[in-house]
């Protein structure tokens, strides 16, 4: 299932292999033949390059002759890395082990063909027992799990500057009406109420899902992925008419801006919020920037809009021992717990020490807890990876035209195509 807007020479192109330590333990007469590992990621931005380096120093300290090859292609959501692995898996020529999102994204991978399931690694680690049972239903495909979660992050928070908030004595919006009230405060002040990058074309469709769900509830918005809830709901013209007030107080420039690039206006104090996931927290955390507070996303506040990153086993990896080592520490509470507090995710295991954690992850880890759960469908968890595609690309469509029916009418197609809906 490739991607169409890039074409794969160029994403080739993206690609960056770095080897983060090498390492020879031998003598000078006989240096060993060294042990490689080649993950594959799209995490570069700070935060998840963080966590994941961390993650690679527990795996060092347990493997400590093996050279870790971090493939990265960047581009957030997996945008470009998504279409280079399926090529690489399909071209017989597989990385030892990839990031995957727990839930139907595994279907685009053909997992019957490509993958390993991980079941017997289960069994081995005690996983089972390890990580939460919705956490553990969502990582099923096919009666097998195919990945192994490393954490839980939340897509549906609202981030803001405190300082703006306090000097112009706004509080954070709680509902869609108050998040207008305060863009028309902020806009008479000269600052940007929203920021946005929606470069990389999903962007749009993870803010979305936000608005879907204050418009529709938890059991509203969950329905629209099982057939439940019809797309030509009156709620969802609705969401898509928020959506585009919404959009009204957003950033001119979003269009040349990455997630990361829309949070920096945030930083520099010219943006007030931003509507991303917790991964913003990492990022925040990684620039030394503390100045941010946090809220559920306008209309979301009981509901925790949830996906998770897992890593995956290919058929044949160059490297199977290593491979098997690495899922064994992406699993582990250390590796766990080494990983979170810098990606701005909690762990997936239930047994992690919160005192590692800062004061918003606290809060996630609290949410989680007793929040509705509904799944992401901009990360890989509610819907297969065609249908999540097609999602993202009329949301899009849609900043531009700000068409609703039009929109409208290909969303319901769209769940038509991917025969859910009639
Ligand atoms: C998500 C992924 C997160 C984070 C984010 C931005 O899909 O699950 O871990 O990387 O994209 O790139």
């Amino acid at each position: 299932m490739l991607r169409r807007h890039t074409s794969v020479t160029s994403i080739m192109a993206l690609i960056t292999i770095s080897a983060i330590v090498l390492t020879a333990c031998g003598t000078a007469t006989e240096a060993p033949k060294a042990k490689k590992l080649e993950m594959f990621s799209w995490w570069t931005a700070g935060g998840e390059a963080d966590g994941l380096n961390a993650m690679y120093a527990v795996y060092k300290t347990a493997n400590p002759d093996v050279e870790i090859v971090n493939a990265t292609v960047a581009g957030g959501a997996g945008t470009n890395a998504k279409a280079v692995l399926a090529t690489r898996l399909t071209g017989g020529n597989p990385p030892d082990s990839f990031q995957l999102h727990a839930g139907l994204e595994v279907q685009t991978y053909s997992p019957d063909q490509f993958l390993q399931p991980l079941d017997d690694l289960y069994t081995s680690e005690g996983l089972e027992q390890a990580f939460p049972k919705d956490l553990l239903a969502l990582l099923k495909y096919n009666g097998h799990y195919w990945g192994v979660p490393v954490n839980i992050h939340r897509a549906n928070v609202l981030w803001y500057n405190k300082k703006i908030f306090e000097d112009n004595g706004l509080k954070p919006p709680a509902t869609p009406v108050e998040f207008l009230q305060v863009g028309e405060a902020l806009k008479a002040k000269g600052i940007i109420p929203l920021v946005m990058g929606t470069k990389e074309g999903w962007e749009a469709g993870h803010t979305f899902e936000t608005v879907l769900i204050a418009s529709l509830g938890a059991e509203g918005y969950k329905g629209l992925w099982t057939g439940a809830t019809p797309w030509t709901d009156p709620r969802v013209t609705q969401a898509l008419e928020a959506f585009k007030l919404m959009l009204a107080n957003a950033n001119s420039d979003h269009a040349a801006l990455t997630w990361d690039g829309g949070a920096q206006y945030l930083v520099d104090g010219k943006g007030a919020m931003l509507i991303m996931g917790d991964w913003t927290d990492g990022w925040f955390t990684s620039k030394g920037f503390t100045g941010y507070g946090w809220a559920p996303a306008p209309g979301n506040a009981g509901i925790f809009d949830a996906l998770s990153d897992s890593f995956a086993l290919p058929k044949n990896p160059p490297n199977p021992d290593q491979a098997k080592a690495w899922l064994q520490v992406a699993g582990s509470k250390a590796g766990q717990e080494a990983f979170n507090p810098k990606k701005g995710s909690i762990c997936a295991r239930t047994d992690c020490d919160l005192g590692l954690f800062n004061e918003y992850l606290k809060s996630a880890a609290a949410d989680w807890q007793k929040d509705a759960i509904v799944p992401s469908v901009a990360h890989g968890a509610a819907a297969y990876e065609s249908w999540a595609i097609k999602y993202k690309d009329i949301l899009q469509a849609f900043v531009t035209s700000g068409d609703t029916a039009g929109a409208q009418a290909a969303l319901q197609q769209a769940c038509v195509d991917a025969k859910i809906c009639k």
